[in-house]
């Protein structure tokens, strides 16, 4: 498994990280039903496969199924030393108080008096919500409150849509870590050639850089069926050797399933041969020999 430091957070975090949207959210992706205590146990075993084969981070929240997926985690990682871990959940857009209320609830879900990382889930952030999390008295206060009090060890925020508001948390220099979505569909978050994006913002600020639907969240493969019906190829290790070709992401979250899905994924994970050069890749200017 490869490593890296998580920004200015100092800490040392797995490449990959196990993503827990499918644990909490029935018929994500695929008919799942976390009610069902077969595939919750799968999803147990998974990860605690995981754990053997080096992955570190694990992604959870509250909005996964109302604290299933947080559930599921707590409980597959209940013996584990917290200074095995990096173990992260969210916050949806609310006030102060209710920062602390959510973090409360998350951390009885998950069986511990502290987590690692606190973020504030955000689908898109509008300009107009980023100035309310900031302000005095908002929710990024909370968050803080709740470092200081010892609940969460670092605060960051997720973000689907790369924007403005975006741009305006990265440089309140108040969160440590982001989390986006990038993959071989939505790149724009890092575009080498002009260059611009808010991946190479967050590492100018001296971030931590989370990446998220690392393959895409099955829309590649779904659109691979329809125009290709036949076509048997599996392009799960392309999307992830994408993802882990660039250097400033620090972890690419996958949402994960079983041990066999776990496997994989560190095997791809650990075949370095498989990277690409992003900024040959994106180069439009062939110079001719
Ligand atoms: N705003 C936010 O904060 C936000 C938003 C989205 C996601 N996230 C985080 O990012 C994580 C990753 O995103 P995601 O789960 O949506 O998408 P993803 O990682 O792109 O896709 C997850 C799906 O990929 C499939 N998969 C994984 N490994 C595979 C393999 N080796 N071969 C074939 N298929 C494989 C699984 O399919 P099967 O279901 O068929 O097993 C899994 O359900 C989430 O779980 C969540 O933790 C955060």
């Amino acid at each position: 498994m490869e490593y890296r430091t998580l920004g200015q957070t100092g800490r040392t975090v797995s490449r990959i990280g196990f993503g827990g949207a499918p644990a909490g959210l029935k018929n994500y992706l695929r008919p799942y039903d976390p009610a069902d205590r077969r595939q919750r146990d799968d999803f147990q075993a998974a990860i605690r496969t995981a754990l053997e084969l080096g992955i570190n981070y694990f992604d959870t929240a509250p909005g996964y199924g109302g604290g299933i997926s947080e559930q599921i985690f707590g409980e597959a990682l209940a013996d584990q030393p917290a200074d095995h871990l990096w173990l992260a959940t969210k916050v949806g857009p609310c006030g102060r108080d209710d920062v602390l209320r959510s973090l409360e609830r998350s951390l009885n879900n998950l069986h511990r008096p502290s987590i690692d990382l606190l973020q504030i889930h955000g689908d898109t952030i509008s300009d107009q919500m980023a100035a309310d999390m900031l302000a005095p008295g908002g929710m990024i206060s909370g968050m803080e409150q709740a470092r200081r009090d010892g609940m969460v060890r670092h605060i960051g925020f997720t973000s689907e849509n790369m924007n403005g508001a975006v741009e305006t948390l990265i440089a309140s220099g108040r969160l440590e870590t982001m989390q986006i979505g990038y993959n071989f569909l939505f790149q724009h978050p890092y575009e080498p050639t002009r260059p611009f994006g808010c991946m190479l913002q967050a590492e100018a600020a001296g971030m931590g850089i989370i990446t998220m639907r690392t393959t895409t969240s099955g829309l590649f493969q779904r659109w691979i069926r329809q125009i290709r019906p036949d076509d048997a190829f599996d392009y799960t290790p392309a999307l992830i050797q994408f993802v882990l070709s660039n250097p400033l992401v620090d972890t690419a979250l996958i949402g994960m399933r079983s041990p066999a899905e776990v496997r994989q994924n560190c095997a791809f994970c650990d075949d370095l041969d498989g990277r690409i050069d992003l900024d040959e890749f994106h180069r439009r200017y062939l110079a001719q020999p």
